[in-house]
């Protein structure tokens, strides 16, 4: 038995695990047991992603989540990811294995601000990028994801006003990409894709002439301005598997190389620099937060779980639910 207490203090569990034991086997062998599945984003550290039984980007993981047939759910990510799977499958339970797997997006647009700035711009359609909260998703028009936002703005008609949230680079990319000028962006930034710094990128891009420089758009314009290709983690990751180019520059967070490297193990990939140079790395602090040993501790005790009330899962379902039905 776990003391809950001390977990929901903590946000994990906390137990010492005999070095003898072999934690991919327990978790293959519980998730068989428990009738339970693992999602992971692209983002997770190797051996996660290894483990899981579906590893997507943020909107191949909520079309996962609409269709999910098993009881309990392990979620590899951050919190809005399993919130966003307890919204679409209410009477799964949904595990998280660390609570403080948070989002610097989602932490840069709270519940009250978007409500009062809404309130500000009553005819504004507000669209937010699903790294948000539930509570901010109940006041939300309608959600997108970095792969199919343009479809998203797309689908509002051209005149309507838009505010879009929490994301300022991806705002400002799709305002100019798609020269919609009523558009009110919200300052938000992910830390991972804000610190990249084109300086370095240049440089390394010099002393590896042939190789393609591909951005997530979560990257600050300077970057976007000297890539080759943009797109979501699963759209990088396809173009690199077709491009004949063979290297890259990758702008996101460095746990998507490893899917490139399994599609495309002949070609090369080069993580671009954060500014930080004490740091050599573009790991997303609240991803990594997800280490092998919390899955299973986890999925052991079946803890800590996302709980939601009704009333966020009703109204929070509304704008993911019109995300997936725009084709
Ligand atoms: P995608 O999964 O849509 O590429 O977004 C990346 C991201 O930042 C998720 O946190
Ligand atoms: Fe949030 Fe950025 Fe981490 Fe994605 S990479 S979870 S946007 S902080």
């Amino acid at each position: 038995m776990i003391d809950k207490y001390t977990v929901d203090k903590l946000g994990y569990i906390d137990e010492d695990i005999d070095s003898s034991v072999n934690l991919v086997e327990e978790i293959k062998l519980l998730k068989k047991q428990k009738d339970a599945v693992i999602l992971a984003h692209y983002y997770q550290n190797p051996e996660v992603q290894d483990i899981a039984d579906f590893v997507g980007d943020s909107l191949a993981l909520s079309v996962k989540a609409k269709n999910l047939k098993s009881k309990i759910v392990v979620f590899a990510g951050v919190k809005f990811m399993a919130e966003t799977t307890k919204i679409l499958a209410p009477s799964t339970k949904v595990i998280l294995p660390d609570l403080n797997a948070g989002c610097s997006l989602a932490d840069s647009c709270d519940y009250e601000s978007l409500k009062n700035y809404k309130d500000i711009h009553p005819n504004h359609k507000v669209v937010t990028y699903i790294n948000t909260t539930a509570a901010v998703k109940t006041i939300s028009d309608i959600c997108c994801t970095s792969s199919n936002a343009e479809r998203i703005i797309n689908s509002i008609p051209k005149n309507e006003p838009i505010i879009f949230a929490p994301d300022r680079n991806l705002g400002n990319y799709l305002k100019n990409k798609l020269q919609k000028e009523n558009m009110l962006i919200w300052d938000g930034f992910c830390h991972v894709h804000q610190r990249f710094s084109l300086e370095k990128l240049l440089e390394i891009k010099k002393s590896n002439p042939g190789s393609l420089i591909i951005s997530h758009p979560e990257c600050p314009k300077p970057i976007i301005l000297v890539s080759d290709y943009i797109g979501s983690t699963s759209q990088m990751i396809e173009y690199t598997k077709q491009s004949k180019s063979k290297s890259f520059i990758v702008a996101t967070e460095y746990g998507v190389i490893h899917e490139m490297k399994k599609l495309s193990p002949e070609k090369n990939f080069i993580p671009a620099p954060p500014e930080d140079s004490t740091c050599g790395c573009n790991d997303c602090s609240y991803m990594k937060m997800i280490t092998l040993k919390k899955l299973y501790l986890s999925l052991l005790h079946e803890y800590p779980i996302i709980e939601l009330d009704k009333e966020t899962i009703d109204k929070a379902l509304i704008p993911i639910e019109r995300m997936l039905a725009v084709k």
